[in-house]
Order: C-alpha cells, then structure tokens, then sequence
C-alpha cells in the first residue's frame, strides 16, 4: 500500500515539475533552489548567473522560462587565499563598449556567520569584508569568452555587496550596498560612485554618496522597526529604462533577504546627476512584494529581460514558498511586466503560474 501511494506521488510529483509546455510555464522556472539571479539575452540566448558561493557559473537556454535543461559552464573560480576566495554573490554579466564583464560580491575566509548568530548580533555586525570584484572577458560569445581576473572596484575598504552597473549619458556608475561607515554593520544603504571604465573608481571617498537608505517602515525587519536599524536593507540594485519614456529607475530590494517581507522598491532618476541624491526620487511603497495567497514570499534580487521578440518585459527574481526556511527556501522564477501611465513599471503579483509563456518563445 506503502509503496502504491509513493509509486503515485512520485508520478504525480514528475507531472507537477514538467513545466515546459508551447504555450505556459510555471514558476520556479529553475527546480533546484537558486538567488540573486541575472539574466541577459545575446544573440538569441538567454545567460543567467545567479549566487553559487563558490564560483562564477554562467547558464544558457534558449528559453526564460525553463533552465531544467540548461548548459552550464564555469567562468571563474577563485585560488584559495584571496581577498575573493569566498562567499561569491550576485555575479551580472554585463556588455560595455563591446567587451564582456562580470561584477560580483567576495570575501576572503567566508567572513558571513551563520544567519542563526547574524540575527542576534548587534551593530557591529561581520560581514565586514564583503568586497565588489570585476572579471573582464575576451571574445565576443560569452559562451566561449576567456574570463579572467580584472580589480577590486575601489569601496574604500568597507562593505560592499551587490554592486552594478549604471549607464547614462554623464557616464557609468556603480551602484551597490553599502554601511554609513566601516563598522556599522546596519543599516545598508545604497552607494554610488563615477567609474572611469568598468573596472576603475574614479571617485574619492569624499564624493561617494548615498542614493537611499531603508528609513520605511517596510524597509526594515521587523516590520516597521523604528529604534533599532538592525537587519533593514536595501541591496540588489539594478538599472531599468522604459523603453518608451527613456525614464531611468534603480530596482532594488528592501528589508531583509532571509524573510517573508524581502520585496522591491524603486528610485527614479528625476534629475540629470546621478551622482547628486537629491536628483534621486524614492516610492514610498515597495512595488513587487509578497502574496501570501499564493503562497510567494521573499520576493527580491531582481533582474530584467525582454521577451525573444523584443515586445515585452519580463523580471527574473527569487522567492521563497516557505517563509520560515530562510536562506535555503530561495529559487527563481520569472513574470511579465508592464508600464504605468507616469512611465515607471508596473510589476505584477508574485505567483507560480500558469502564466503565458513570453512572445516569439516556441
Ligand atoms: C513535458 O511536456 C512537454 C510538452 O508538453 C512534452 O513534450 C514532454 O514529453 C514532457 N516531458 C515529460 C518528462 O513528461
Ligand atoms: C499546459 O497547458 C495547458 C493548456 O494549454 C494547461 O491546462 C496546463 O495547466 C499547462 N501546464 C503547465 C505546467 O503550464
Ligand atoms: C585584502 O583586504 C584587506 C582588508 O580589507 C586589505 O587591507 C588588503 O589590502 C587586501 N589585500 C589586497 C591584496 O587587496
């Protein structure tokens, strides 16, 4: 009887994970857990990387929405020893001026504690070393592109995690998570800095500046935390453009990664300076956050692509089924999105689906 019913689970188990189908898919797009995911489309693959700790670890599919079946392939992993031996985060493959680079989060010695002691510690928290690293590619394909060490991006030797790439026409910038000062441990902030090229920080310390700060309620954890900035966050920026207004927003994620309330927030760039805060413009809600109803907590770390066709936009961002898990309970998944009427976008609930699979995806 016993082995009858796990005979039919099983069956039934198999049928559930078979998500690819012509015409929907279903989220996770990825059934092993994943985080901090990055997708880009090049000449008619999408590449994802996400967090593996370990290494930097590129994926290929020629479908968003199914990466079961993916290639893979290793682009870096770091000597023991270093500054960037451990704790690889939220690698991003990005194209500038026709040459291939991958920003990522390091530390040397896996600096992070236990999320079981780093929920208990007080200001001072470790995470102290966390670094931002460049690799630069030679080759057009990133598919067959030799990676290969290229800097630390200069953070002034203090927290960094997460980091990115900002265009605009005044230049490129990075834009990352930072501490008010060397030992703060809470809360984190956003930075940005000017880059003279990719790999390079142009800016002194005294013209970093801070684009956002988790003072929300929603922002923090516990909810609405106002004595204690202890665990409030915002990390895991990332450029979006409408594609039709060319209005420039910064989608980041707010509160904390390893709970329920992890959601994304957004500022928009209303002036011409990026490097000026005050020509940042933050929404005082988050846009994208959980739905208890479908069972989608944590949603965060989000990246952005368009459909094979190039007529729609889709967010690639992690999520947990079950909020008590932490860390652990993280995979990826993917949904359409659209624009509001002032032109920022208009993301829609987390869910797993059925959802219609992205225009020209056969
Ligand atoms: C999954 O679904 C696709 C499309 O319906 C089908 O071609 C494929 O055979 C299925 N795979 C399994 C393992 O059932
Ligand atoms: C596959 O498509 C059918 C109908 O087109 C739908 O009923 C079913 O739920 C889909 N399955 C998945 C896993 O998306
Ligand atoms: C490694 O990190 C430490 C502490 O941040 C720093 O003082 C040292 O210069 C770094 N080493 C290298 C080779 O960059």
């Amino acid at each position: 009887m016993f082995k009858l019913l796990s005979l039919v689970l099983y069956a039934a188990l198999a049928l559930c994970q078979n998500n690819t189908n012509s015409t929907t898919y279903t989220n996770p797009i990825l059934d092993a857990g994943g985080a901090d995911p990055w997708v880009i489309r090049h000449d008619g693959w999408y590449y994802m990387t996400f967090t593996n700790n370990n290494d930097v670890t590129l994926w290929r599919s020629k479908i968003l929405t199914n990466w079961n079946e993916a290639e893979s392939r290793l682009l870096f992993k770091p000597p023991p020893g270093l500054n960037y031996s451990t704790d690889l985060w939220a690698p991003e493959l990005h194209n500038l001026n026709g040459v291939w680079y991958v920003i990522f989060t390091a530390d040397p010695r896996n600096d992070s504690p236990p999320p079981e002691v780093e929920m208990w510690c007080e200001y001072n928290c470790p995470a102290v070393h966390h670094r931002m690293f460049t690799l630069e590619g030679q080759g057009d394909d990133p598919w067959t592109a030799e990676f290969t060490f290229k800097s630390e991006l200069d953070t002034y030797d203090q927290f960094a995690i997460d980091g990115t790439y900002f265009q605009h026409s005044t230049g490129l910038y990075h834009i990352y998570s930072c501490w008010n000062r060397g030992t703060d441990g809470w809360p984190a902030n956003l930075c940005i800095t000017q880059l003279e090229n990719p790999w390079t920080v142009s800016s002194p310390f005294s013209e970093r500046q801070i684009i956002s700060v988790p003072t929300l309620p929603w922002e923090k954890t516990p909810y609405g935390r106002t004595v204690n900035d202890r665990l409030s966050s915002n990390e895991g920026p990332q450029q979006l453009t409408n594609p039709t207004t060319g209005q420039q927003f910064v989608i980041f994620s707010a509160a904390r990664s390893d709970n329920r309330n992890y959601c994304l927030a957004q500022l928009e760039l209303v002036g011409d300076n990026p490097m000026n805060p005050s020509d940042w413009r933050k929404h005082q809600y988050p846009i994208f956050f959980q739905n208890p109803e479908e069972e989608a907590y944590g949603v965060g770390h989000a990246s952005f692509v368009k459909s094979p066709d190039e007529t729609e936009d889709w967010i690639v961002y992690h999520g947990m089924r079950d909020p008590t898990n932490g860390w652990g309970a993280r995979t990826i998944r993917t949904q359409r999105f659209t624009w509001n009427e002032d032109g920022s976008p208009n993301f829609p609930e987390p869910g797993y689906g059925p959802y219609q699979v992205p225009s020209g995806q056969s």
